[in-house]
């Protein structure tokens, strides 16, 4: 015997909302697979195209002279946007933390192999001056999000100089920001960009035309991704050389590294992050008033070219581990007074360049010959403009 069913039909609205549900929740379900299948498939063509073996020389590509002159142009233009009722600033780094004094000591027990330019002799100490900074154009407050850097300056470096006919000799400098790759890949790209940035694009600069093939969504990820939150202090952030240098007979990038290990144990005291200044207050609390040296060391990455190492493309971060980084110096900011006018103006004053240097450690690669060009022509102008006023 079969037992009666009782069942109900249900009212139509039930009925056409159930069918709504059912229909959004195979329209949800299709599009994650496709979402997921686009994403294996974006990172597959990534490492397709990011694979090694790369060239261990630079390749110059036609036309970059005359891209490099545009980009001078546009970098005065910024000057020009940014200066102060009484001085000219940088056309980057503008905001300065401070300039200190610095030892940085060659490690003793250097491997061979690692012993190039002013490595070359293992224990050897050198004096130097360091900057430290904001990457914004405009001296903004500490607390925004921003690139900030190092550049390192050591003095009395014997061998030729890169740019013979410049004053900077017996000087070997270290130009780096907190982020291990840069936001444009070469100068094609780099003159485009930073002219669209110029112009009061932001976004949109990464977006240079309707064909999509033309965007630079993983760039526009790196530039949002450089401009971070600010560290406690600038001596507790890690700095990167971003592009590539010669390293003796090697290619190589390098990095800085906060070692406080070497230094003795210090706590810095909460700073007040509301107050516009509060990186120079923090590095003048830990090295004048509480007097505690900062501990850093320098460390190099060899290029090895079966790897996906390209000496022509900034955008990519060569990765640890295709190749780690090697530590070649320690290095000591002692305790010192050095937030005084005189001395703030000095370090304003003072130019920092990759290509003020030696050739064991020549800059390689697009972006650095075009920082050859344009560090000299805006620190030239800066310079001029800053002695006729
Ligand atoms: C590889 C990535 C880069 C890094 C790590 C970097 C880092 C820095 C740093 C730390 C400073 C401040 C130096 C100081 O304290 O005096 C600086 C200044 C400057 N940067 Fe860069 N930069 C990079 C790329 C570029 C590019 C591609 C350009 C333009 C072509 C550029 C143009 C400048 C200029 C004009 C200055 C000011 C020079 C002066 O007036 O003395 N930078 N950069």
């Amino acid at each position: 015997m079969t037992m009666p069913t009782f069942k109900k039909e249900l009212p139509l609205l039930a009925r056409i909302w159930l069918w709504l549900g059912r229909l959004l929740g195979k329209t949800v379900l299709i599009l994650m697979v496709i979402g997921l299948l686009g994403w294996a498939i974006a990172t597959a063509w990534f490492a397709w195209q990011h694979r090694g073996p790369v060239s261990a020389l630079e390749q110059i590509p036609p036309g970059e002279a005359t891209m490099t002159q545009d980009v001078i142009q546009t970098a005065v233009r910024i000057v020009d946007q940014h200066r102060e009722p009484t001085r000219y600033l940088r056309d980057a780094h503008a905001k300065a933390h401070g300039c200190v004094k610095a030892e940085v000591k060659v490690l003793p027990e250097l491997a061979q192999q690692l012993r190039q330019g002013v490595f070359s002799e293992p224990g050897k100490t050198w004096q130097a001056m360091i900057r430290l900074s904001n990457g914004n154009a405009y001296p903004q407050f500490d607390s925004l999000r921003d690139a900030r850097g190092m550049a390192i300056k050591l003095f009395d470096v014997s061998g030729k100089p890169l740019l013979g006919e410049r004053p900077a000799q017996g000087e070997q400098d270290f130009v780096m920001f907190s982020h291990a790759n840069f936001f444009v890949s070469d100068v094609a790209e780099y003159r485009q960009n930073v002219a669209a940035q110029a112009d009061g694009k932001k976004i949109m600069a990464f977006f240079p035309g309707w064909d999509p093939r033309t965007w630079q969504i993983r760039h526009l990820f790196i530039a949002l991704a450089t401009l971070a939150p600010p560290p406690d202090s600038p001596t507790q952030t890690t700095y990167f050389s971003v592009s590539p240098y010669k390293f003796g007979e090697a290619n190589a990038k390098f990095r800085v590294m906060p070692d406080p290990d070497s230094c003795p144990a210090y706590t810095l005291p909460q700073q007040n992050h509301d107050l516009p200044n509060f990186l120079r207050s923090a590095l003048s609390q830990q090295l004048s008033t509480d007097r505690v040296p900062a501990c850093f060391v320098l460390q190099i990455q060899r290029q090895d070219a079966n790897k996906y190492m390209p000496i022509e493309d900034t955008s990519i971060e060569w990765r640890e581990q295709d190749s780690p980084f090697e530590t070649v110096a320690r290095f000591t900011l002692p305790a010192q007074d050095f937030d005084t006018p005189a001395l703030n103006l000095a370090c304003d004053n003072l130019s920092f360049n990759p290509w003020f240097g030696i050739e064991a450690h020549r800059p390689i690669g697009g972006i650095n010959r075009l920082r050859k060009a344009v560090y000299e022509a805006v620190s030239d102008y800066r310079h001029s403009q800053n002695a006729a006023h």
